[in-house]
């Protein structure tokens, strides 16, 4: 018995921010943005919209195809949750209306998806779950410094959902195709947490974790060593696709699709190039998604499995790098 992916669905807010209106904000132009990472606009929620109704949108697409057959657990990936806690998987659990199932969440940044995903395959293999939602969802526009002073990081997020259910089955009911979920691998080096991160507001901070200096300071925003994670990112991706590629025994010419996550295009295209897969084989959504950290892989493959022709048995290949450092790798068949 194999595990599936299935369903895939997106949403993205429909609020469009171009490169032009960032730089009404802050010192940045479309040109350097462009140049720097291929982004040309994102999409961010206007208020009161929050990361679990982002992933609600999202999953009532997914659940629309299942045609009635309920999902009995929830996996939801963010760093980006409506609250410090609960995780928004309990938050979608009511929103959808479901029965009092488990809501799992999962905090593992850029590679939250494939880690979803890991989690969901062998719970559903073991038979402890059968039907299993998995989501990625965030909303970075109102956790990011929108000024000159956090233009570096600014420029590269994005807010959008995308979610799948996850089944131990040989063959899909959804309308978009389903994918074999095959061979897999995560990793994590917390030696790096600070390369990436969002040090404040957490439970490191006495006597309390909110500060007058906090906010004063605007230390509430993320921050990076971009070129640290930049080297670290391509290092990391092409390694564990090679190491899963080489788990199935496949050259990476036999791979249909390599659907990355979205951080920097000139990431993925050195990912590409190091693994030998030409652009044209290769999906990006980063031009007008920006980063959406863990939404931006299901969102990618439900574009992917609706607007790339693709066979049976055709191989898709996915990975992820991102803050902790965690990275990860997940090779799918087309069923
Ligand atoms: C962030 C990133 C695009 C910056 O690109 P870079 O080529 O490394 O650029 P640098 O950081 O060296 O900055 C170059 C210059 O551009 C400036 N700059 C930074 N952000 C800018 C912006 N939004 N607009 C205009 N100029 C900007 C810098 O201040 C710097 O100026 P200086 O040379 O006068 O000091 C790149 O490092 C990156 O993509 N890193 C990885 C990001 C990532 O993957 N994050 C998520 C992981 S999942």
């Amino acid at each position: 018995m194999t595990a599936i992916a299935q369903a895939f669905s997106r949403y993205l807010p429909p609020k469009v921010v171009t490169n032009d209106d960032l730089s009404k904000l802050m010192e940045t132009s479309d040109e350097w943005i462009q140049k720097r990472t291929g982004i040309k606009e994102r999409r961010f929620v206007e208020a009161p919209t929050t990361t679990s109704d982002l992933a609600v949108e999202a999953a009532k697409g997914t659940l629309e195809q299942l045609e009635g057959k309920p999902v009995d657990a929830i996996i939801a990936a963010t760093l980006s949750p409506d609250f410090d806690f609960p995780g928004i998987g309990v938050l979608v659990q009511t929103k959808l209306g479901l029965p009092e199932i488990p809501a799992f969440d999962i905090r593992n940044q850029c590679s939250g998806f494939l880690y979803s995903l890991e989690l969901a395959k062998a719970l559903v293999l073991q038979k402890q779950y059968e039907r299993i939602l998995v989501v990625g969802a965030e909303v970075h526009s109102t956790g990011i410094d929108l000024t000159s002073r956090g233009r570096d990081i600014a420029v590269l997020f994005g807010d959008g959902a995308g979610t799948c259910v996850v089944s131990a089955e040989e063959h899909a009911s959804s309308r978009i195709p389903a994918l074999r979920l095959l061979q897999s691998e995560m990793h994590s080096d917390g030696a790096h947490a600070s390369k990436l991160w969002c040090q404040h507001i957490g439970s490191a901070h006495f006597p309390t974790r909110v500060t007058q200096e906090l906010l004063d300071e605007a230390k509430c925003f993320p921050t990076m060593e971009g070129k640290k994670v930049f080297e670290h990112a391509v290092k990391r991706m092409v390694e564990v696709s090679h190491s899963v590629l080489a788990k199935e025994g496949i050259p990476a010419s036999k791979v249909r699709l390599v659907v990355p996550h979205q951080a920097n295009l000139r990431i993925n295209t050195m990912v590409g190039d190091a693994l030998g897969v030409p652009g044209d084989r290769l999906f990006n959504t980063i031009e007008r998604y920006g980063n959406t950290t863990a939404a931006t892989i299901p969102i990618g493959l439900s574009h992917a499995l609706m607007e790339v022709p693709l066979h049976p048995e055709d191989y898709i290949l996915s990975c992820a790098f991102g803050s902790g450092f965690t990275w990860g790798a997940t090779l799918m068949q087309v069923v």
